[in-house]
This record gives C-alpha cells, structure tokens and sequence, in this order.
C-alpha cells in the first residue's frame, strides 16, 4: 500500500516540466477546437480569428502568442482567456498549435 503511494506521487515528475497533466491536456484540446475554433475555425485555417495554423505561427515567438492567448488583443474581438488558463496551459495550447492540432 505505501509503495503504491510512492509511486503515485512520483508519477508527476515523468511528464515534461510545465506540460498539463493528461486529462486536462484532452480539456485544452477540446477548448482548442470548440471555443478558439468557433473564431479561428474547427480547423485553424481562420476565420473571424486569424489562421492559428503551424505556418502562420512558425516565425512568431511562442511567448508572445502564449501572451496573446491570456490578455487577448485590445480593440479586436480576440478575448483574454487569463483566469481560464494558467501560463503554463497557454503556452501548451501554442506548442499545440505550432505542432498542428492533428499531429
Ligand atoms: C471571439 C473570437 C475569438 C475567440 C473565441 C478566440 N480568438 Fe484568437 N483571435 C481572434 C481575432 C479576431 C484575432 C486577430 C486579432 C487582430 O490582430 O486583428 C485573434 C488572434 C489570435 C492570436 C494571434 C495570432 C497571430 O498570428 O498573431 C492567437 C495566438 C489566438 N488568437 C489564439 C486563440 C486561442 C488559443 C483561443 C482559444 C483559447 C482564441 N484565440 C479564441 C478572435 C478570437
């Protein structure tokens, strides 16, 4: 039984530093597809949004997208999603979205 403790509360420490863990990694996936998708479309090719696909993203720093993500863009209708989403989830949504939703 203790062991078995141990061992859970090792488990953590196997996923990459700052990565969500699994079920809220699907959470932020489906977010992604649902709630960002509604403006960038299901796809990410753009739509009211801008296209949130990897050749758009690739030259553009990850922070500041990660930044974009949690206070939104003033004036645009893009919402902040601070208070939703720590740091840490806003920049795996963009690692996300620089791989490509479907790799
Ligand atoms: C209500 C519509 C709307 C929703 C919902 C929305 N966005 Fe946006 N987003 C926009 C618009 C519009 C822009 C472009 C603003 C501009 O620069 O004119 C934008 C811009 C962005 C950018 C900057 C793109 C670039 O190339 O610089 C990122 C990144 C982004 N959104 C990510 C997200 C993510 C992630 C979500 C979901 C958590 C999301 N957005 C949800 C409307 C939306």
């Amino acid at each position: 039984m203790r062991r078995g403790a141990l061992l859970l509360a090792a488990l953590p420490l196997l996923a990459a530093a700052g990565d969500p863990a699994p079920v809220r990694q699907a959470e932020l996936d489906y977010m992604l597809r649902q709630d960002c998708g509604s403006c960038h479309g299901m796809t990410m090719k753009g739509g009211l949004g801008a296209p949130l696909l990897p050749e758009f993203l690739q030259a553009k720093a990850p922070d500041a997208l990660a930044e974009v993500v949690l206070d939104g863009i003033p004036g645009t209708p893009m919402p902040p999603w601070r208070g939703l989403l720590t740091a840490d989830e806003a920049r795996w949504m963009i690692d996300r979205l620089r791989r490509g939703l479907d790799q």
